[in-house]
């Protein structure tokens, strides 16, 4: 069963899940506990990323107890590369707050043996406690991560191939659909499943179909998001526009 969320604008919703995250980090630190998070790229979690960076220059909310799993990497991609996922989360989020950099985990674009970079993804996740709340984006496949259509829902971190309407959706990044990786390293859906705590969020028109989908389709691998109604404690953080055809 997924709850949804209404807010009245993206502003609002990432104060809300950001307040969630910060009183989760303060709960868990007062008793000497770390917090994993999972987190996502795109352009949706980016009023939330900012908003945490406001609670921590503002607010003093540190992120030193935080430990960190991004969903996915593009293959191909290094760190310094101005669109891959290391480098959206350096810049977006990571270097402007106190998380060590020893917590953070993003799959490698780059790894000689991607098999043994997604085993050894999945092992530290296992090692850090597994993951205690996960922010999710959901593509208009019905992707999250980059678990495309058809994505089981015991598939665990892999390589994928991208689907051409989501290469297609993020050639505005790259400004050339050329430019696209055709594959990445993503959490597999299982892995997503076994987050305690899921928060999705998707703003906007272009999401309203898919978020309809997501929640009152047969859980199924055409459409991998799905597989979140099998998720005890799922939201759907929307505004009026990716909530309008429910
Ligand atoms: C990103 C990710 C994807 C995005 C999805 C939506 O790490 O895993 O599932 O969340 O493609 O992207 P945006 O937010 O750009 O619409």
């Amino acid at each position: 069963m997924i709850a949804t969320r209404l807010h009245p604008d993206k502003q609002t919703a990432a104060q809300a899940i950001a307040r969630e995250i910060a009183d989760l980090i303060e709960i868990r630190s007062k008793s000497g506990k770390s917090t994993v998070l999972g987190l996502a790229t795109g352009s949706t979690p980016l009023p939330l990323y900012a908003e945490l960076i406001r609670l921590h220059r503002e607010a003093g909310v540190s992120f030193r107890t935080v430990i960190t799993f991004n969903l996915d990497e593009y293959e191909g991609l290094g760190p310094t590369h101005p669109q891959s996922y290391r480098f959206f989360m350096e810049e977006n989020l990571f270097r402007h707050l106190d998380i060590p950099a020893a917590n953070i985990h993003i799959p490698d674009g780059l790894a000689n043996d991607p098999a043994k970079n997604c085993a050894d993804f999945e092992a530290a996740i296992r090692d850090a406690g597994g993951i205690d709340l996960q922010i999710l984006g959901i593509g208009r496949t019905g992707h999250i991560g980059f678990n495309e259509p058809p994505s089981a829902a015991d598939s665990r971190t892999r390589r994928v191939h991208l689907d051409e309407v989501t290469r297609r959706d993020n050639s505005v990044f790259f400004g050339d659909l050329d430019q696209v990786p055709h594959g990445a390293l993503t959490m597999g859906v299982a892995t997503i499943l076994e987050a305690r705590r899921i928060e999705l969020i998707a703003f906007g028109e272009a999401k309203a179909e898919i978020v309809r989908r997501a929640m009152q389709e047969a859980p199924s691998p055409s459409c991998p998001a799905t597989w979140l109604q099998q998720h005890p404690g799922c939201t759907f953080h929307l505004d009026a526009a990716a909530a309008k055809a429910l």
